[in-house]
């Protein structure tokens, strides 16, 4: 990928993009609301830098091209070393040129590289004296940084004792994880402040701030260790000739934290190419990461060769930064629209001015709901910063409140439900039609018909129109009592089609609890979670009896979802007896009641929003799984080709395994089938046991329906 250079024609057009480039740097750097995004300001940097090239008379002092960090925010700490900051590649032909032009300079090829994720937060040095935390600066010009020492204390990773009583440097950056990020947002708007647009400019604004009501904690990932004074010149001489890679060992068993932990740690590699697996690698695992990577941070390892390579007045000649494609963009909010899901929830979706995030065009990203938007002061009109990671839906992060031109008007939030006009249930934070499942009927049958559901085949969202326009069905009950008639008195209805359709809706009578629970759409429950609640109680009748308590013991069900589940099934008990007495199962094949037990502890909700995130129940008998964490991905080849996501999740439970949706410490088989990605990489970077889908296929064949 190579971010395409502004275009710059002449001396004017440089001036003004010069001046573009120093106040957004400015505003980077300070408060970290930027005007450009990342993207935008790179394009613009490159641009400079090929005028510059084109005309080298005519640099202008200001130039973000000949500084370490543009130079806005100047503080009076001098560095011991300068903080240097880092030239940038954008493909692999680039970072190869790299690596042959370090080549010619220290007269040979790097012995080795070390490869890390460039993190995306602010470099600060942490002065330790004697093992104490005494002083924190930030980068400022490079020669000099700002003194946030108030900010100790509030990063997590930076201990304010070394496990050794050593007089060092520790450099490395501050950032907040996605989990601080929000609730940094949530602290800072109760404090009636604006929320920050991402995390990057909230750890900015955050480190900087000083006298603040409250603290919020944020991250510190070393990157790099150095001898601070010439009082221990013997640690200094020890440091100055460790490769990278051991520096960074060390800092970790001196107790600061670095990328070791993470699921992208530092590695050592041996060539380029090596280099660019593991650039693909870290690209792969970017968006499940919980904090934000911006690139790929390439170093000459040894110290012989960081030190024969030299460094210029911006960056060092011995790393690089391999930059990844921005996952944010900023742009503009032109509208909202509510939407009602099948449970009866209107959900707002921004509708954006399009804009391309790494190769897609996004038009649409969701808001959360209208607390969500009152709290974060959103406006139609308002310039966005817009986050897309992987396969995710994007986000809105945050008004670019400065960019406001008063123009902009409030989101005007609907009265009644904008599907069928009737009143809104405002009472949570999601607002629901107090239709519920009623208002889309159709959304909602769709569903529980649905192949990982009911499974009812031929009927599509076409003919469920037709039935409930015709006043055939009024509910999912409904469809159980459809008779030959009716169903041949539609239109384009022939006797085959109804002869079918009507088998179907009959098998659909013997389908397992677990699918008829999943199909009433209870809220918070989708498929993995309705598996678990199934195999717990065995029968509908157990689940109806069950309190918010009784059902904490299933897993993944906490003080939050319990409620709301006795509550929501409650609801549908009409509904429930009406599927009960029209034929349909109601029970778990090869699930047993629970025995109460007394005094088990509580649970923590599990997200299980329905979208078949596949986080299944363990089942405590044998099997060939029992006791494994067993994750699917990539395209099933084989015997089991056949199988829906959710059928080889529902098989990996029958053989005693727990099926969930993403790698962690915690997985014990990953099955990877064609085109399998990033899951792939993560177990093998964590080294968990792979399995083709025909050996997969081997293991549980005895369990295959
Ligand atoms: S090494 C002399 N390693 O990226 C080498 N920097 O754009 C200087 N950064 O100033 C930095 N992750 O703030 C290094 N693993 C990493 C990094 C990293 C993020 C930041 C750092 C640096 C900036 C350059």
């Amino acid at each position: 990928m190579t971010t395409p250079v502004a275009q710059i024609v002449d001396a004017a057009a440089y001036a003004q993009a010069v001046e573009d480039a120093v106040t957004a740097a400015a505003a980077y750097y300070a408060g970290g609301s930027s005007p450009l995004d990342d993207d935008a300001y790179d394009r613009l940097v490159r641009g400079i830098a090929a005028w510059e090239a084109a005309h080298p008379g005519q640099v202008l002092p200001d130039s973000p091209t000949g500084k370490v960090a543009g130079g806005a925010v100047v503080g009076d700490v001098p560095h011991t070393v300068a903080m240097l900051s880092l030239d940038n590649v954008f493909s692999p032909e680039e970072l190869t040129a790299w690596a042959a032009s370090l080549a010619r300079r220290i007269g040979g090829e790097a012995e080795r590289f070390s490869v890390e994720p460039k993190l995306d937060g602010l470099a600060v040095a942490a002065r330790y004296v004697q093992g104490r935390l005494t002083r924190l600066i930030t980068r400022g010009d490079g020669i000099a940084g700002e003194d946030v020492s108030h900010a100790i204390g509030t990063l997590e990773g930076l201990p304010a004792r070394l496990s050794e009583a050593v007089t060092v440097e520790v450099r490395g950056e501050v950032l907040m994880t996605n989990a601080q990020f929000e609730h940094a947002n949530e602290v800072r708007t109760q404090h009636g402040g604006p929320p920050f647009a991402n995390p990057r400019g909230a750890s900015a604004g955050t480190l900087r701030a000083k006298d603040r009501a409250y603290t919020v904690p944020m991250t510190f990932f070393g990157y790099a260790l150095l001898p601070l004074t010439d009082t221990d010149p013997a640690l200094a001489g020890r440091l100055n000739e460790l490769a990278h890679s051991e520096l960074m060992y060390l800092a970790t068993q001196l107790g600061v934290h670095t990328t070791v932990g993470t699921a992208v740690p530092g590695i050592v590699a041996a060539s380029v190419e090596d280099v660019l697996d593991r650039v693909r690698e870290i690209s792969g695992l970017r968006a499940e990461l919980p904090f934000g990577i911006d690139g790929i941070v390439i170093k000459a390892d040894l110290a012989a060769d960081q030190q024969a390579a030299g460094s210029g007045s911006r960056a060092p000649r011995w790393a690089i930064a391999y930059k990844l494609p921005a996952v944010e963009k900023i742009t503009r909010l032109v509208g909202v629209e509510w939407n009602v899901g099948r449970t009866g929830i209107i959900a707002p979706r921004g509708v954006l001015e399009p804009v391309e995030i790494d190769g897609a065009t996004i038009t649409y990203a969701t808001l959360h709901n209208p607390a969500d938007i009152t709290r974060r002061d959103l406006r139609v009109g308002d310039h966005v910063m817009v986050h897309r990671a992987g396969d995710v839906i994007p986000r809105i992060e945050a008004p670019v409140a400065h960019l406001r031109t008063g123009d902009e008007q409030p989101i005007v939030f609907p009265d009644v439900c904008p599907r069928c006009g009737s009143a809104i249930d405002t009472g949570q934070e999601r607002w629901r039609c107090e239709q519920g499942r009623n208002c889309h009927l159709v959304a909602a049958l769709s569903y529980a018909v649905g192949r990982d559901q009911l499974d009812i085949e031929g009927l599509g969202a076409t003919r469920i129109v037709q039935l409930v326009d015709a006043g055939l069905v009024t509910d999912l009950a409904d469809l159980f009592a459809l008779t030959r008639d009716q169903l041949l008195a539609l239109e384009r209805m022939g006797e085959t089609s109804t002869d079918n359709l009507l088998t179907a809706i009959a098998a659909a009578k013997s389908q397992p609890l677990s699918r008829v629970l999943c199909a009433l759409g209870v809220r918070g429950t989708g498929r993995s979670m309705s598996r678990r609640i199934a195999r717990h109680f065995a029968t509908m009748d157990h689940i109806r009896a069950a309190d918010a308590d009784a059902l904490q013991h299933v897993e993944g069900i906490g003080t939050e979802k319990a409620p709301s589940i006795v509550a929501e099934l409650a609801d549908l008990a009409p509904l429930i007896d009406k599927l009960a007495a029209a034929g349909v199962n109601m029970t778990e094949p090869g699930a047993t009641p629970p025995v109460p037990v007394a005094g088990q502890t509580e649970n923590t909700d599990a997200d299980d929003d329905g979208d078949g995130d596949g986080d299944g129940s363990a089942d405590a008998s044998g099997g060939p799984l029992a006791g494994m964490t067993v994750v699917v991905t990539g395209t099933m080849t084989g015997p089991l080709e056949k199988l829906t996501r959710n059928q080889t999740n529902e098989l990996i439970e029958r053989a005693g395994g727990r099926s969930s949706s993403s790698v962690s410490k915690k997985t014990t088989l990953v099955v990877a089938g064609e085109g399998a990605g990033s899951k792939r990489t993560k177990a093998e970077t964590l080294g968990i046991r792979l399995a083709t889908p025909a050996e997969f296929a081997a293991l549980v064949a005895d369990f295959v329906d």
